[in-house]
């Protein structure tokens, strides 16, 4: 299609030329596009509320089969009862295939009249019939279209033959259709072009075109039109098809001023300028995408810089304030992606299949970042990094995310899922290989190794509750835009990952990538399902004659098709092994019905004192493996790197061993494991297979610890400790204890970095020095609250120069917050204002939530509502961190209740994370009564919902009542057990 004519078509928007493609035979007009076309001609009046009551009247009047309908529907329109409408219907028919979409889009950057910041947009699509039809159902979201003739739209062939007329076109709000009814059907096997003319909000809400602020160097606010698509919201940039697999090719010209730079998935085709309105404008024009999914377009409008290098043909640039790519910010992304798209090159077996990649900075971001195929979009923390001011957990998470999100260029992005039922594979493979990419960039940090506390371990205590879900899901259980965005869980990211690391282990990593490469040359530019995906590594597996007890759908289905996961017990006195569902609450009863009723197919490794074992493979619930049966000077580890997604129990004289071990030599237990007998024994303790003080006694040996991963996992564990005891008197005994074991820690690194004033070599090393100081500074160890006082005193002397090392800004600002009173927030609070890099910001608004006074904290709840101090994307973690200070829990649970209805209809998805809201403002529940207020709040709210904080509402009713009975058996033992370790000392 010539450029020209759809470069004439957005010019012709501009001058609103009216009756484009206008069909003769006009039907009765009715009310609904009456009210409809005020709507567009009067644009200056309308803003969200006034849309979206318009559009409310035109469903109202198209679905209800009152009387009314008979008055506003066109009789073209079938008035079928009982049988839904296919307007009604989530899913679009599969009667139309898009293939080829011109879109102009032209985002205002400052607001109009009525103060509204809006885009204006045309675009056309070119689709095939399928299967003959009469109906056009189009996706598209708080759009007002410009009629053409009395229609939304118009519609010729593509071979310029004749079409049949459009009868009636509107909208359909709830079902977020444009629905375009014609007279007669549509020919199957003819191309067609729909052609409409539209202007949007350019709103603040984090989604669809949207707008993000900030303020530059000299004091100017500057606006950034940018996107945000994935999963539903391409359709409220323009209509379109905006289903996974409606995969089709897009051009893309975006019209901005001319001191503003334009960029999208592609390289600029053409650039002229043009004055529109007395103004100077660009027109910036894209190269055709190759083939993709709707939800992984993009496109910015900035004033951004960028620095830029290449690697291997591919044009990489990194984007983001001018201010903050000056000052180097975007160099360690730059330094990491090339080496990271390389490492992808080759895991994929095959060559990036863009001509560039360009990765931005934006201020304002819902989610962490979005994969959008050759212009991937980021929260600023996780793409800009500075030396001066980042920590090294800051590093990690910018290595980490760019690796994630690459990873999706080919796997989700040249390969999509067909629907979202099978999201989990695309996050969790991503999630997976993200650490392999990493540890590319990276090699020294052993960074896989963190995925069993970060993924696995995270997500096994949401997956041992009965209200979990398994990772897949069936089509049609996942419709709405609400139920698709819940599933963007831990259980699709971190379970999704963990199971398949488990996968790529047993298959051995070389057999996984070359079924991978297989499915991916298969699928390029196509969509798949996740057999599609098992039935490739089958057949590597069978080129490489592997040995497995069954085929990979057979051992998988019983991983993703239900819930939850094994606990396999072993007895070393007769080798004996069995397996259950490990459930956190053991008498809970399991709703969920399973076809392979909760028995898995387990990989097993295993060691014991002085030999490595071949993988074992647990097949049914009980079997006897004469390996397991060892010596009673010996003992038994299964489970060897974590690598199975599982847990494990010992019979108590193995128990005995492994401690003893723990306490003699701990180091010929490897690091990993050891983290292990920490995180499982705990584990154990909460269903009651262990004695709460087997589980304490896996902490003894860490006075003489220095190793990351067993401290991380002993204070994961004990955060569930402080979480039920902090407001009772096991506390102060805890404490001590606590005290007792991490002193020689911090002293540890004390000496080895001279003081504080070096650096730990590696990337585990810094995170424990982390953890010693933090955990001596909360838990009051004199010594590191003078530190954290002394550096306070420093700072405040000459504020322009921060004498914190960045890796301990996080907990000494936290210590500063928590024992300074009103004068330290305020402190902390002017430096967060003027914070000029994104990570440090986090840092201070984090140590905000420290403060021990109801009053700051209550004040700083209702900033939270307020864009103007704390950024929309920022609201739900600060929410969350004030929930997790023991002061600011109840007050956070009061303004969660009180607030309830405004955040959830006003401010919407974009805004807040419902599910983690609920789950962090909830975690410390644990009487009677906050389960009553928590069944009080489900009950006054059941009328609006949760959306898609749904699920995580039935966990956090179901882990209360799991607490409620742990605490009341355990305190006392704990109690005891404390008292008795700190007395001995
Ligand atoms: N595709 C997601 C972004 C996304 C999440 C879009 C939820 C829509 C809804 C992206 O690939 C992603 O997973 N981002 C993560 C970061 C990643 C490193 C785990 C995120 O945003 O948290
Ligand atoms: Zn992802």
């Amino acid at each position: 299609m010539a450029a020209g004519f759809f470069i004439s078509k957005s010019v012709a928007i501009v001058a609103v030329v009216l009756g484009l493609g206008a069909v003769a035979t006009i039907i009765a007009l009715s009310v609904v596009y009456a009210q409809e076309k005020n709507k567009v001609t009067d644009l200056g009046t309308t803003d969200a509320s006034t849309a979206s009551t318009a559009s409310t009247t035109s469903t109202t009047s198209t679905t209800s089969t009152t009387s009314t309908t008979a008055t506003t529907v066109p009789t073209t329109v079938p008035t079928t009862t009982g049988v839904l409408n296919a307007w009604d219907k989530r899913r679009l028919p599969t009667t139309l295939m898009p293939e080829f979409y011109e879109v102009t889009l032209q985002p205002f950057l400052t607001p109009d009249a009525n103060n509204m910041y809006i885009f204006k947009g045309n675009s056309s699509v070119v689709f095939v019939c399928v299967e003959a039809t009469d109906l056009i159902l189009i996706h598209s979201k708080d759009l007002n279209y410009t009629l053409q003739g009395n229609f939304h739209a118009s519609l010729e062939a593509v071979d310029g033959s004749s079409v049949p007329s459009i009868s009636s076109t509107w909208l359909q709000p709830t079902t977020q259709y444009l629905v375009v009814q014609l007279d007669s059907p549509l020919q199957q096997g003819q191309r067609y072009r729909l052609f409409s003319i539209f202007t949007g909000e350019l709103a603040d809400d984090l989604a669809g075109f949207y707008r993000s602020e900030y303020v530059d160097e000299s004091g100017t606010n500057r606006v950034v039109a940018t996107t945000q698509m994935e999963p539903t919201d391409a359709r409220k940039a323009f209509p379109c098809f905006d289903e996974p697999a409606m995969k089709a090719s897009f051009s893309v010209t975006v019209i901005h001023p001319s001191d503003h730079e334009a960029i999208s998935n592609m390289p600029v085709d053409s650039t002229r300028q043009e004055q529109i309105d007395g103004n100077a404008w660009n027109i910036t024009k894209f190269q055709t995408t190759p083939r993709m999914s709707t939800y992984l377009l993009a496109f910015i409008v900035s004033q951004f810089s960028h620095v830029c290098n290449t690697s291997e043909n591919v044009l990489i640039c990194i984007w983001g304030r001018p201010t903050a790519i000056t000052e180097g910010q975007g160099e360690y992304a730059l330094q990491v992606t090339g080496p990271i798209l390389n490492f992808f090159e080759r895991h994929y077996n095959t060559a990036y299949p863009l001509p560039k990649s360009d990765q931005v900075g934006l201020p304002d971001f819902s989610a962490g970042a979005m994969e959008n195929w050759g212009l991937v979009t980021y929260r600023e923390n996780s793409l800009l990094f500075d030396d001066a001011y980042s920590s090294i957990g800051n590093k990690e998470r910018v290595v980490t995310v760019i690796a994630h999100e690459l990873a999706h260029q080919w796997f989700g992005n040249l390969v999509t899922l067909r629907w979202w039922n099978d999201l989990w594979l695309n996050e969790g493979f991503a999630s997976y290989v993200e650490y392999l990419g990493a540890d590319s960039a990276e090699p020294s940090w052993n960074i896989k190794d963190l995925m069993v506390l970060d993924e696995m371990y995270a997500v096994m205590a949401t997956d041992s509750l009965t209200t979990s879900h398994p990772l897949s899901f069936l089509e049609d259980e996942i419709s709405t835009p609400e139920e698709i965005s819940e599933i963007f869980d831990s259980i699709a990211y971190s379970k999704g990952a963990s199971v398949l690391r488990m996968l790529s282990d047993f298959l051995t990593e070389d057999v996984f990538k070359e079924g991978l490469q297989s499915y991916l040359h298969t699928f390029a530019y196509g969509n798949t399902v996740y057999t599609d995906l098992w039935a490739h590594l089958e057949e590597a597996v069978e080129r490489n004659n592997l040995r497995l007890p069954s085929n990979i759908s057979d051992i998988m289905d019983r991983w993703t098709l239900q819930m939850g996961f094994p606990l396999v017990t072993v007895n070393t006195l007769d080798g004996s092994v069995t397996q259950n569902h490990f459930l956190l609450d053991r008498d809970s009863v399991v709703e969920r019905p399973s076809v392979f009723n909760y028995t898995w197919i387990v990989p097993i490794t295993w060691m014991t004192q002085d030999t490595m074992g071949d993988r074992q493979w647990l097949t049914s619930v009980s079997e006897t493996k004469p390996e397991f049966k060892v010596s009673s000077s010996d003992w038994l580890l299964l489970n060897l790197n974590v690598s199975g997604y599982f847990r494990v129990n010992y019979n108590q004289e193995n128990w005995d061993r492994l401690l003893d071990q723990l306490s003699n030599d701990h180091e010929a237990i490897p690091t990993i494991n050891r983290a292990q007998i920490i995180d499982d024994a705990f584990n154990l303790a909460r269903a009651y297979y262990v004695d709460v003080t087997l589980a304490l006694n896996t902490t003894r040996f860490l006075s003489r610890e220095t190793q990351y991963m067993p401290w991380q996992a002993a204070l994961d564990n004990l955060a569930y400790f402080k979480l039920m005891f902090d407001r009772s008197e096991v506390f102060g005994v805890m404490t001590k204890y606590i005290q007792q074991q991490v002193t020689p820690l911090f002293n540890h690194y004390k000496t080895i970095t001279s003081d504080w004033t070096t650096i730990p070599s590696g990337l585990m090393d810094q995170y424990n020095e982390i953890n010693a100081i933090s955990t001596a500074c909360s838990y009051g160890i004199t010594e590191c609250q003078d530190l954290a006082s002394e550096y306070f005193r420093q700072w405040q002397q000459d504020v322009s120069t921060n004498p914190i090392p960045p890796n301990l800004r996080s907990s000494i600002y936290c210590n500063i917050v928590a024992t300074g009173g009103e004068a330290a927030w305020d402190f902390i609070w002017e430096r967060f204002e003027e914070a000029p890099v994104v990570s440090e910001a986090d840092k201070l608004r984090t140590a905000l939530t420290c403060s021990p006074l109801p009053w700051i904290l209550n004040r700083y709840l209702q900033y939270t509502l307020d864009s103007s101090k704390i950024r929309k994307q920022d609201a739900t973690s600060t929410i969350n961190s004030i929930a997790s200070n023991v002061v600011g829990q109840p007050l956070a649970w009061d303004f969660l209740r009180a607030n309830w209805r405004k955040i959830f209809t006003q401010y919407g998805s974009g805004f807040f994370s419902f599910s983690q809201l609920i789950s962090s403002v909830t975690q410390r529940f644990s009487t009677e009564f906050e389960l009553q207020q928590l069944e009080q709040f489900k009950a006054d709210n059941e009328d609006i919902g949760f959306g898609s904080g749904t699920r995580a509402l039935e966990q956090a009713l179901e882990r209360t009542r799991t607490n409620i009975n742990w605490v009341n058996e355990n305190q006392q033992k704990v109690l005891a057990w404390f008292q008795a370790e700190t007395a001995s000392r």
